[in-house]
């Protein structure tokens, strides 16, 4: 199989969903896309509600995906970046402030102001994930967003905070070290996915991310540039899919595969003419709905989703700012009628979005569920650019020392044990 050109510039995207796990291969573009050189999925068992329920399972269907995106790319996999949810996430803003040594402000007075800020007294059992800038002062005045040089005797920074319970990341790490890989960085999933999803107006305007996924759906909210608040929701399309199941008492692949087929968030707009078929349990026969009678069921459990978005938001004091409205991705976002009903809940502007400035298997990645895969890649060549380590740049921590994520695959080499065997080893040892 060809390799791709130059394999030291790629970086890998994990996103080990609730309902699928996805790997993806890229490489910088020279106008700062993505070129894609490879994706792998596969359905995800062992997970609930974001959070790794099963070690084994994940760690079988890491290892499904990475495989098929070493194929498709050509190259051995040897380190990721891993997206995580999940309610144990909790985020806060934090204030931190330092003299200026010099007068005038250095990069180590910009560490040391972030270090201060996120010196914060953390919940026992929770880590640290991000901490991510949003504005600067110097003495009196406030608003700034690169203080790199400025003169000052003080420097003030507010950023974003975001902690994990210690326990779901280490199951996170465990799983991507059992399949022989080294963890790169560990990214907010609605971090990563608002990477590949907004565009630098809405982000200045003032927007609200929301990845409606399978098991969780993923709050991030931004205005003026920087991000202001986080939040997960733990009820999404499993939600969805499980109400279909009880109201048809239909078995729970029969009804996801009618509520992909068939289902529309809005009542109004599902048309009481358009029967379909509905398998039952055990021998009964199969029975004829209409798709107004399946929207009945599907459209509160949507309506309900919503209305915890909004609150969510409305409590984090951002409501009135996001002026760019609300945007939606994951895959639970791509029911019809959903943004629909979203604009009649939020009263602001709603769309969909896929993962945008890729290249190569474009068409596939445009997907809203790749959103968080693509948007991995993204916050990685970002840090890459920046000539930054892991998580350097927003001061997470990081426990390995990069290395290239991925090296090129002989013609002969091609999928041999004995080449998956000695990259296990490299992996673990
Ligand atoms: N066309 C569609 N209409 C409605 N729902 C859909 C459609 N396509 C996919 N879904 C739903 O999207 C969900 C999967 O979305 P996604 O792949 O974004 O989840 P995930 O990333 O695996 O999960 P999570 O982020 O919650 O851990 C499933 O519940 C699936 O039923
Ligand atoms: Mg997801």
């Amino acid at each position: 199989m060809a390799g791709p050109s130059n394999v030291s510039n790629m970086v890998v995207g994990l996103d080990i969903g609730t309902s699928k796990v996805v790997a993806i291969v890229g490489q910088p573009t020279d106008d700062g896309g993505i070129e894609i050189a490879g994706i792998g999925s596969h359905p995800s068992r062992g997970m609930k509600k974001g959070v790794v329920i099963n070690i084994e399972s994940t760690v079988q269907s890491i290892q499904r995906a990475v495989e098929e995106a070493e194929l498709m790319a050509g190259c051995d996999i040897h380190s990721v970046y891993v997206g995580i949810a999940g309610s144990h996430i909790s985020s806060m803003n934090s204030d931190g402030v330092v003299a200026i040594k010099e007068r005038e402000v250095a990069s180590a007075d910009i560490d040391r102001v972030i270090d201060s800020a996120r010196a914060r007294a953390i919940s026992e059992g929770q880590r640290v994930l991000h901490v991510l800038p949003q504005e600067f002062a110097i003495d009196t005045q406030g608003g700034i967003r690169e203080p790199l040089g400025m003169s000052g005797v003080r420097l003030e920074a507010r950023v974003h905070l975001v902690t994990a319970a210690l326990n779901a990341v280490q199951n996170i790490e465990k799983c991507v070290r059992r399949c022989g890989l080294d963890v790169d960085a560990i990214i907010l999933e609605q971090l990563a996915s608002s990477h590949a999803v907004l565009t630098e107006d809405e982000r200045e305007l003032g927007v609200c991310v929301v990845d409606i996924g399978g098991g969780t759906t993923d709050i991030a909210v931004f205005t003026e540039g920087a991000i202001r608040h986080t939040a997960v929701i733990p009820i999404a399309g499993d939600q969805v899919t499980n109400d279909i199941a009880m109201a048809l008492r239909t078995p729970t692949q029969h009804a996801e595969e009618i509520k992909v087929k068939y289902a529309c968030a809005l009542t109004q707009m599902a048309s009481g003419d358009e029967m379909i078929k509905v398998p039952s349990v055990g021998d009964r026969a199969a029975r004829d709905l209409s798709r107004q009678s399946l929207a009945e069921v599907v459209e509160p459990r949507y309506e309900e989703l919503f209305t915890l978005v909004r609150d969510e938001l409305r409590r984090s004091g951002y409501e009135d700012l996001v002026a760019a409205g609300v945007v939606l991705t994951g895959g639970t976002a791509r029911m019809e009628g959903v943004v629909e009903l979203a604009e009649e809940i939020f009263h602001m502007p709603v769309r969909i979005a896929c993962p945008q400035n890729v290249r190569g298997l474009a068409d596939v990645v445009r997907n809203p569920i790749y959103s968080t895969g693509v948007g991995l890649l993204h916050y990685a060549l970002n840090e890459n650019r920046q000539g930054l380590g892991p998580q350097e740049q927003d001061g997470g921590l990081s426990a390995q020392p990069r290395r290239n994520d991925v090296s090129r695959r002989g013609p002969e080499e091609g999928t041999s044990a004995l080449v998956k065997l000695k990259s296990w080893f490299k992996g673990n040892f």
